[in-house]
């Protein structure tokens, strides 16, 4: 078995708080300027399709990559309102979150077998996709944790071949932690993450499932981002709410980028 130090990944998921052009210049500019050194993590931002242009211009010439919040898993035809992973890469966008809590539970009702689909297209299209599962509140409390991110995993990510499963990212992202304040405590977030590469390890052996990078998301912020980030199994964050501040959130990245270097 390989044992491999993961880049750490951290992802800035702005949501539907920001997305005009004067407000992502606001972001970006100060951000880019506090974590223009940070080459040993991988940092992205992912605002609203309308700001991406804004982004992907201001990002040039740094290491900081675009992704979108979204998209549709077919590259053209009649589906009105939605987005082809295609327009994604021809503005320069890198990356894109699938499967959000906020898509399966609360705008979109998205299915496993919705974003399996969606993980393909993406990587079929050079993007790379940070899937995200988790439970809800009532979910963990009932002691189906375990259960729930199986049934995420098996719908949505173990479909995809040895070679696929080493370019995506995957996000824990406990529903009840989401925005609430409430963050995983770190041995409960290892918990998982080490349970999510026990499913990787049984469908994909060992040494790949070492390469893939299981993110944290729920309540990171620059005050509890070091404890997250020194779990074994956890190899950065998703953050919200604490990405639109651009100081908090270059803290974060500064944070990962000290503990592996
Ligand atoms: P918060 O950091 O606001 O809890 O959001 C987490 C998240 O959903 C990132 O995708």
């Amino acid at each position: 078995m390989v044992l491999l130090m993961r880049k750490f990944v951290i992802g800035g998921n702005w949501k539907m708080n920001r997305g005009t052009a004067q407000e992502t210049k606001e972001m970006l500019v100060p951000f880019l300027k506090a974590v223009h050194t940070l080459k040993n993590v991988d940092i992205i931002v992912a605002p609203p399709f309308t700001a991406l242009q804004t982004a992907c211009d201001l990002i040039k010439g740094s290491m900081v990559k675009i992704g979108a919040q979204n998209m549709y898993p077919e590259v053209k035809g009649a589906f009105t309102g939605e987005i082809s992973p295609v327009f994604l890469t021809a503005l320069g966008v890198n990356w894109v979150i699938l499967g959000h809590s906020e898509r399966r539970h609360i705008v979109a009702s998205e299915t496993d077998i919705l974003i399996f689909k969606k993980v393909k297209a993406a990587l079929a299209a050079g993007l790379t996709p940070i899937v995200c599962v988790g439970e809800k509140l009532e979910e963990r409390e009932k002691g189906n944790t375990e259960e729930v991110n199986r049934t995420q995993f098996e719908g949505s990510i173990s479909g995809l071949s040895a070679t696929e499963v080493t370019k995506i990212v995957i996000a824990y992202e406990p529903v009840w932690a989401i925005g609430t304040g409430k963050t995983a405590t770190p041995v409960q977030a290892q918990e998982v993450h080490g349970f999510l590469r026990n499913l990787l390890t049984k469908k994909y052996g060992a040494d790949i499932a070492q390469q893939v990078r299981i993110q944290y998301g729920g309540s990171v912020n620059d005050k509890n981002a070091k404890e997250l980030f020194s779990q074994p199994d956890v190899d950065g964050g998703l953050v919200g709410g604490a990405s639109l501040d651009p100081e908090a959130f270059a803290k974060i990245c500064l944070i990962a980028a000290e503990i592996r270097k």
